[in-house]
């Protein structure tokens, strides 16, 4: 299975699942794509000799489906099987996601459906939440909606922050997506449940 990565930003969990797929891993990742030149991740994909595409959101303001139409005549080529979203920060509209129904899936830095959206970390320290962590989802049009294939938990702890409830979450998020996206290549869809 021929596996497309979406970014934005520096791609951790992108590193994440380029590096379990290897061995007998039946999938590999054949795109990194970004809507940003300068993100991190395409750097690291690169330097790896993994393809790489950016299509820049801001020449297509406003007109969504134009800048997705883009979208899949750059990444048509390289063949992908399954799109990982892994800190993309750009909404797609149905008219994208459609396209790829049961073969996209979303990492979530929230126990969903709790929290959908952003500043999770800061939403469950205000709401005083004893248990947070993060969601590999598949995706759908509705924003960080859709069938729910892993979680995984931490306890809140005292005097965690925004910023130290999201480096703990990332690192969750660094084992729990590798281990969906296992299941998912191989068409299992019981959902990884993994206790921080
Ligand atoms: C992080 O906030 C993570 O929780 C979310 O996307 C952001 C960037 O992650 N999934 P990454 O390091 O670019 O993978």
């Amino acid at each position: 299975k021929r596996v497309a990565i979406f970014l934005s930003g520096g791609g951790s969990n992108m590193r994440a699942l380029v590096e379990d797929m290897t061995g007998d891993h039946p999938a590999r990742p054949c795109l990194v794509f970004s809507n940003r030149a300068d993100a991190g991740g395409i750097a690291w994909a690169r330097d790896r000799g993994i393809p790489t595409e950016v299509v820049d959101h801001r020449p297509f303001k406003g007109d969504r489906p134009a800048f997705e139409a883009e979208i899949s005549a750059r990444i048509a080529p390289h063949g992908p099987d399954i799109i990982c979203l892994a800190g993309f920060m750009r909404q797609l509209t149905g008219g994208f996601t459609d396209l790829w129904t049961g073969r996209m899936i979303n990492i979530h830095p929230s126990l969903l459906p709790k929290y959908k959206g952003l500043h999770t970390h800061a939403r469950v320290l205000e709401a005083g939440d004893a248990l947070h962590g993060c969601t590999v989802h598949e995706v759908t049009a509705a924003l960080d909606d859709g069938p729910i294939l892993g979680q995984a938990t931490l306890k809140v702890a005292e005097g965690d922050t925004p910023d130290t409830l999201a480096a703990r979450v990332l690192k969750l998020e660094h084992r729990l997506y590798p281990a969906v996206l296992r299941r998912f290549v191989a068409g299992d869809r019981t959902p990884v449940l993994i206790e921080g």
